[in-house]
């Protein structure tokens, strides 16, 4: 710690298996007296989770769960962010440093930016890089992304048919995030595309319980949460 406040750590802890932590992430979790993360109410918190065996036999620290109510989206409650943030607030204030373990990397669609967004200007921060889901879910399929002048998309399945079709026609590499009640829609969208075929289904990468399925052979219209779609004009990026 430096100064007479703590500084706010958002640490990447990777996509599931606690073995994709970086030796930085890790340090940093071993050390830290506070400990905030979010979790989905009446559910563990994942980034916890993956990090759960890390903290055995160490001494206890405070921790603060941010507990997001249930809704379809798990769209980010901003009350709970605030809260959070003003706990997160108190320790900083009183010297110490707070670790926010954040799933995959902490900038990258994470749930650390609301309170990166509460705490910036105010605190110092430091950001952890962690492996993003979609190098994991390439990985776990074994799923060449983009190549020499490949264009590659990150679109969230949740947006509508005409802004998908639209940004699927411009690019060779696609990763779809928050595939759940959105897959049976991306897989037409992608069927008028052409390019079920040069697509693959991802679910929990990295997980014990992970799923790899070429998109054409897969019948269900609905996904858990931890899943993706990754596309590949050429049906991969290895492909001349
Ligand atoms: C809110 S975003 C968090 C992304 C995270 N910050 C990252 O860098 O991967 C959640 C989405 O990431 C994807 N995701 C996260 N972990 C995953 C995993 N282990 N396997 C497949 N998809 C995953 C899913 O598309 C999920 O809907």
């Amino acid at each position: 710690m430096t100064g007479a406040t703590g500084t706010v750590y958002g640490v990447g802890v990777g996509p599931g298996d606690p073995e994709l932590l970086t030796l930085k992430a890790l340090r940093l979790i071993r050390e830290a007296p506070v400990l905030a993360y979010a979790a989905a109410a009446g559910v563990p918190s994942f980034a916890r989770s993956i990090v759960e065996s890390h903290l055995e036999g160490l001494q206890a620290r405070v921790e603060i769960p941010m507990v997001m109510p249930m809704v379809a989206e798990r769209f980010p409650a901003q009350e709970v962010y605030d809260k959070g943030a003003a706990e997160i607030r108190d320790h900083l204030q009183a010297g110490r440093d707070v670790v926010v373990l954040c799933e995959g990397d902490p900038l990258f669609y994470g749930s650390f930016m609301y309170l990166f967004g509460r705490l910036h200007g105010a605190f110092p921060i430091t950001v952890v890089p962690g492996v993003s889901s979609v190098m994991a879910c390439a990985a776990a399929a074994g799923w060449p992304l983009v190549a020499r002048n490949d264009a590659f998309r990150v679109l969230p399945a949740t947006l509508e048919d005409e802004a998908l079709r639209q940004q699927i026609d411009d690019a060779e590499g696609l990763a779809f995030m928050k595939v759940g009640r959105h897959l049976g829609r991306l897989k037409a969208l992608l069927a008028d595309a052409g390019l079920i075929d040069h697509a693959v289904y991802v679910e929990r990468a990295s997980l014990p319980n992970q799923r790899v399925v070429p998109l054409a052979a897969l019948d269900e219209d609905r996904a858990p949460y931890f899943s993706m779609v990754l596309v590949h004009r050429r049906g991969g990026a290895h492909v001349l």
